[in-house]
């Protein structure tokens, strides 16, 4: 979207993905996910969030009734097909035990996560649209704990990219299924003073 070097690159390829294959997460790159969100930074270093790992199919599958998918599109092009879900959820949980874990903390951790999994091509998806209480119940999550979000990772099926805003900030899809997402012009959203 105009400035090129690599960093940018990643980053613009780095989108939501929601339709994956089903091919399981390697050790290393699941190594890598999780080592990525233990290396977050946080406030007075507390380091209050905890996760719950989801990756054995059955259990991904009950989770998967309990989240949103793509509030904009309808289902049948934004919502995984059976053949198509993530092939692993982590639960982003703020442990209100060892001082206020923030949602600046836990967006820092989860983004770290996403760096990580891209960097080994595997994608993500951020899930605020999410069951709670039966979240909660299902993952164990004892009550003074905050389930602050799932992430669902898998390998994609179809491309992402973010395209030109064009007044209309509703991401869709292109021909051939891939996700286009309007992005505010870089003049739009900083103001020098
Ligand atoms: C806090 C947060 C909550 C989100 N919740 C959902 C969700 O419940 N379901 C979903 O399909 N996408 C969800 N998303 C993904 C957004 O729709 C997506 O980030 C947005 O459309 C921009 O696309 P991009 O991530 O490719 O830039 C969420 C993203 C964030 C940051």
């Amino acid at each position: 979207m105009g400035f090129d070097n690599d960093l940018i690159r990643f980053l613009e390829t780095k989108r939501t993905y929601r339709k994956f294959k089903q091919d399981p997460i390697p050790g290393d790159a699941l190594r890598a996910i999780l080592t990525a969100g233990q290396l977050y930074s946080s406030g007075g270093n507390r380091q209050g969030i905890k996760y719950v790992v989801v990756n054995k199919p059955e259990d991904v599958m009950v989770v998967n009734n309990f989240v949103k998918w793509a509030a904009y599109l309808p289902p049948e092009q934004g919502t995984p097909g059976p053949s198509e879900i993530p092939v692993m959820f982590i639960a982003v949980v703020q442990d209100t035990s060892v001082g206020p874990a923030s949602d600046t903390e836990a967006g820092l951790a989860i983004g770290n996560m996403q760096f990580a999994a891209w960097a080994c091509g595997v994608g993500s998806c951020i899930m605020g649209a999410i069951d709670r209480p039966k979240l909660m119940s299902y993952l164990k999550i004892p009550e003074d704990m905050l389930l602050h979000s799932m992430i669902a990772f898998g390998y994609p099926l179809k491309e992402a990219r973010p395209v030109e805003f064009n007044g209309d900030l509703k991401y869709y899809l292109d021909d051939g299924g891939n996700t286009c997402v309007p992005k505010r012009p870089i003049d739009e959203i900083y103001r020098f003073l």
